[in-house]
């Protein structure tokens, strides 16, 4: 950290999730899988889905009002906005300058996109610590939505059975009492295995230089790839971020990573020896939802009773690029 970093309080957080949930029993409508292959795999029983009016943007704005409605701060005072997202609902405007307008947020701040897949919630908050520690910004609304569903390829049964849609949003301005809730944070990518897991904007090339060949415009993934990079990387990285910090496993009270795959963050928990009440999971209800599944694990499992606030916890997450981090956090009485 810079000298005379200014610290950061993290003053809100919330969530949004679609109405319609698929069940693995639904999916079983699609293609031949069922119930128990998805479980024993995944720990997925069954996810949200965008339908209607609902996207990415939409589940955006509603969780940048749960979390402003939960922060002491007022929308008027909002200075940035940070949008992680790999699965929009439009490449541009970006959403950030689409939930600016939306949420009458003042018209000459600036507002921007990152994509940094599931790790994008991880990189927004990195992003954010540096405005706020530099004195650039003060009050600062993070959002990180994804609509996966309307990415997937739908008879693709390796890849579809994981992700589900959702949102989630922070809150953060500088800390007025010295005490900065970002007690570390750090992010890393690894771009030469980036093929593992894509998304190509194919488009069509013009007529006059090459007869049109359409692509498909499906998420692809090397679930394998995926599975080995992260369980060899993870566990030694997250028990890493604890060291790094000067801190022991026992001054943290719960893990909450990125809900890609219950296997991968059980090994997670066996390399810190946590024990299964400190590791906070809901993959089971809602799949990976990308870059919201942290916010969403959080705040859902405080409404949940399972995560006392006044506590310390990990926020780990990993996703497309290859991207991961990680972040040290204090999560104070009544963010969410
Ligand atoms: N139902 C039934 N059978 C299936 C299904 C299904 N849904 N999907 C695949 N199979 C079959 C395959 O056809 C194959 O059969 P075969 O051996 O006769 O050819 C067999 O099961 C094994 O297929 P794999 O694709 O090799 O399955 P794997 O054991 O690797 O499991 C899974 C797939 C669950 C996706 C696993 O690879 C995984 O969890 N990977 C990690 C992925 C991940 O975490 N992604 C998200 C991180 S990145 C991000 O969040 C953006």
């Amino acid at each position: 950290m810079i000298n005379n970093a200014i610290p950061l309080r993290i003053a809100g957080v919330g969530y949004s999730v679609p109405k319609a949930v698929v069940t693995n029993e639904d999916l079983t409508k699609l293609y031949d899988t069922s119930d128990e292959w998805i479980y024993t795999r995944t720990g997925i029983k069954e996810r949200r889905m965008v339908s209607g009016d609902e996207s990415a943007f939409e589940l955006g704005v509603d969780a940048a009002k749960n979390a402003l409605a939960k922060s002491d701060i007022k929308a008027d005072d909002i200075e940035l906005i940070i949008v992680a997202t790999s699965a929009p609902s439009q490449l541009y405007p970006a959403m950030g300058c689409r939930i600016q307008a939306e949420l009458g947020i003042p018209n000459n701040i600036p507002a921007f996109d990152i994509t940094a897949a599931c790790t994008g919630l991880i990189y927004a908050l990195s992003i954010a610590r540096g405005f706020i520690a530099s004195g650039m910004y003060k009050n600062i609304l993070i959002v990180a939505t994804d609509n996966n569903s309307k990415l997937l390829d739908w008879s693709d049964r390796s890849c579809s059975i994981l992700f589900g849609d959702g949102a989630g949003a922070m809150v953060v301005t500088a800390s007025e009492d010295g005490v900065d809730d970002i007690i570390s944070i750090d992010i890393k990518s690894d771009g030469s295995i980036g093929n593992i897991i894509e998304f190509n904007l194919a488009g069509k090339n013009c007529p006059l230089v090459e007869p049109n060949t359409e692509k498909p415009q499906f998420i692809t993934m090397n679930g394998k790839e995926v599975y080995r990079f992260v369980a060899r990387v993870l566990p030694e990285y997250v028990e890493q971020l604890v060291a790094n910090a000067g801190m022991k496993n026992e001054d943290i009270d719960y893990l909450i990573p990125h809900q890609a795959n219950l296997r991968i963050i059980q090994a997670v928990q066996e390399r810190l020896g946590y024990s299964e009440d400190k590791v906070i999971t809901n993959i089971e209800r809602f799949g990976n939802t990308s870059a919201a599944s942290i916010p969403l694990a959080l705040v859902e499992s405080v409404e949940q009773g399972k995560v006392k606030l006044g506590s310390t916890a990990i926020l780990t997450g990993f996703g497309a690029g290859m991207t991961w981090g990680g972040a040290i956090v204090r999560l104070r009485e009544g963010i969410c």
